[in-house]
């Protein structure tokens, strides 16, 4: 394909101007561009297994059904099976529900267990279960439940779920946010023990942190001949937004995404041939950076030490 040089600088253009870029502005412009990769081919999950965690609301479950649609057997992680049920009943294809709550450190052993004992092999994973708690919340280990629930869960469900992942080109994603541009890794304080609370802080550290330990995972992870991936959907329209930002909601509820397009890139990277390049951030189907002011950039040993924080948090040799 010839890249047009004036489409990549509209794609850019759209990236630094935030708010068409993450609206469902950007997503129509770019869906335009010829610089645009081809939707998967009908029929491209067939015979696979791909797990979705936070199935049961928002970009989840639209992440579900697109997958079902392209043949994957869809595995819904969930806190709330009586939800996954009624999810379940709508998805075109088979899928299987599991018990987990992210957020709790012995939830994912018990549900990793249950899957390496009970499941089939993976062929992808997605991280896409997410919060943004208004006061400091612990989880059951006594960490700050969006580091919790964005990091600590996902990294562990990963690492116990290798076994069944291993060999088989299998895709791993992040659900990450553009919040993240925001901040920079909270290595002296994971936990946001130190300063005044603020939940937007803690949720868009945590994305940080997920974005920044990209790297490491992806040279641990490759050796099972799993790609890792972040990618994060703009702005979507789900209960989430509505819950946790109504303001932001009410404000920008014209130009939010529609939960399709919020998902489109996550299924687009478990199921699009070539395997598009691992260990990087994207959003509507490229690329991206993951810094764009200097402040929020970290050093390796800035991520190294973020990483043996976590692998300490949950119980891994580094
Ligand atoms: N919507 C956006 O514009 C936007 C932007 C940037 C990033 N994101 C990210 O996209 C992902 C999905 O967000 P959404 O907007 O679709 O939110 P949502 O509608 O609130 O859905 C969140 C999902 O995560 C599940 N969940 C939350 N805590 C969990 C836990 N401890 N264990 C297991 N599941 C848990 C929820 O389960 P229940 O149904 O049981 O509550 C729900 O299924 C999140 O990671 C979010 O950070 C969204």
């Amino acid at each position: 394909m010839t890249v047009s040089p004036f489409a990549r600088a509209l794609d850019t253009a759209l990236d630094r101007s935030v708010v068409p870029g993450f609206s469902k502005i950007g997503y129509a412009v770019r869906r335009r561009l010829p610089t645009w990769p081809a939707d998967p081919a009908i029929g491209a999950l067939a015979g696979r297994h791909v797990a979705v965690t936070g199935a049961t609301s928002g970009l989840g479950t639209a992440t579900a059904r697109q997958l079902s649609d392209l043949g994957a057997h869809v595995h819904l992680i969930v806190r709330n099976t009586d939800k996954a049920a009624d999810i379940a009943a709508e998805l075109r294809g088979a899928s299987t529900t599991w018990k987990c709550d992210i957020g709790d450190l012995d939830s994912v052993r018990d549900c990793a267990a249950r899957i390496l004992a009970d499941g089939p092999p993976l062929d992808g994973l997605v991280h896409n279960a997410g919060a943004m708690p208004p006061e400091r919340a612990e989880s059951p280990q006594g960490h700050e439940l969006s580091m919790s629930i964005h990091v600590l869960g996902p990294v562990l469900l990963t690492e116990l779920l290798r076994p069944a992942m291993k060999g088989r080109d299998a895709r791993v994603v992040f659900v990450t946010s553009g919040g993240m541009y925001t901040q920079k890794l909270p290595v002296d304080d994971p936990d946001y023990t130190h300063g005044e609370y603020s939940g937007s802080t803690a949720y868009a550290r945590s994305k940080r942190t997920q974005v920044e330990l990209l790297p490491i995972l992806t040279t641990r992870w490759a050796r099972d001949g799993i790609s890792v991936y972040a990618m994060h959907p703009g702005w979507a329209a789900t209960p989430g937004v509505t819950d946790s930002l109504p303001a932001f909601d009410k404000v920008m509820g014209p130009v939010l995404r529609n939960v399709d397009t919020g998902a489109d890139t996550t299924t687009w990277l478990i199921a699009s041939q070539p395997r598009p390049r691992g260990g990087g951030l994207w959003m509507d189907r490229r690329e991206r950076p993951t810094s764009f002011l200097p402040r929020t950039r970290p050093t390796s040993d800035e991520r190294r030490r973020i990483w043996e924080w976590a692998a300490q948090a949950v119980d891994l040799t580094p």
